[in-house]
């Protein structure tokens, strides 16, 4: 990844997978913009970029356009292009079943987790000048019912199907576009799915390799995705689930 500039969103803490995914990039030797997604957090952010090699770090909370657009133009004066975007960012109320799920916590839901790959894809796009790659973050629950998961099972879906239709808007740019399905890792926006905990070990008792996905397989996954190395794969769903997607029991 040596001379390869990128931007990281969803840095929270030290267990966010993007900060795995960041330090991942940062071995290879890339440049890295990390956004933070307000106030709360951004002291953590910062303190955990001093391990980095001059980054840049921006606000960028994904409701806003005009926080979007700030950040992209900040990166565009300071690194002129882009080369990759890694988006691992999501939110919802996960308390209540689908059924009972209200029509504002939805669509709130729908715009953080999966609309904002949009947004943010269209910004970048136009930094994307000599090609590129974007990816974020799945899981299972968008293709099968996992209890608790909830209305993020909905939105993951609605990711899914976005990451294929803007692999195909934006192949002839030559910028591909994926997705990683992480196994149940230990995080904050993890702590909030009801019955995680079941989930998790039930996943490590399943799993064919028969333990829980580490954090650092995640990341390399994504490296891989946002590298040369994948520049015949797009619009594609790679899991990392230690294999317990291909189980029917
Ligand atoms: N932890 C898991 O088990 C797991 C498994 C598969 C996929 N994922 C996905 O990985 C991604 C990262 O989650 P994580 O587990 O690292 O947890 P995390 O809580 O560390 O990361 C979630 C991030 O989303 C950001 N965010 C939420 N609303 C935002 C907004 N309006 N604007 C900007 N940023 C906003 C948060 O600030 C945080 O940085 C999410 O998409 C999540 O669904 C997680």
């Amino acid at each position: 990844m040596k001379g390869k500039q990128g931007i990281v969103l969803g840095v929270a803490n030290k267990r966010s997978i993007a900060w795995a995914i960041a330090q991942a990039l940062a071995s290879q030797g890339a440049r890295l913009a990390l956004t933070y997604q307000g106030e709360r957090v951004e002291d953590y952010v910062r303190q955990l970029a001093q391990e980095l090699q001059d980054p840049l770090i921006l606000r960028c909370d994904v409701t806003k356009d005009a926080e979007i657009e700030a950040a992209m133009a900040a990166v565009k004066s300071e690194f002129g292009h882009l080369d990759f975007v890694m988006h691992s960012i999501a939110y919802g109320d996960l308390d209540p079943p689908v059924v009972a799920t209200s029509r504002e916590a939805y669509l709130k839901a729908l715009e953080i987790s999966a609309y904002s790959l949009v947004a943010v894809t269209r910004q970048a796009a136009d930094l994307m000048t000599a090609g590129g790659s974007i990816a974020t973050m799945t899981y299972y629950g968008a293709e099968k019912v996992v209890p608790g998961y909830n209305v993020m099972g909905v939105a993951k879906a609605t990711l899914e199907a976005t990451v294929r239709y803007l692999a195909h808007d934006m192949g002839p740019r030559g910028v591909r576009v994926n997705a990683v399905s992480a196994g149940p890792l230990n995080t904050l926006a993890a702590r909030s799915i009801p019955g995680f905990t079941k989930m998790r070990s039930l996943a490590a008792e399943r799993a064919p390799l028969q333990r829980h996905v580490e954090v650092a397989e995640v990341a390399n996954t994504a490296l891989f995705l946002l590298s040369d190395m994948a520049s015949g794969i797009t619009g594609e769903v790679i899991y990392v689930d230690c294999g317990y997607h291909i189980m029917g029991m």
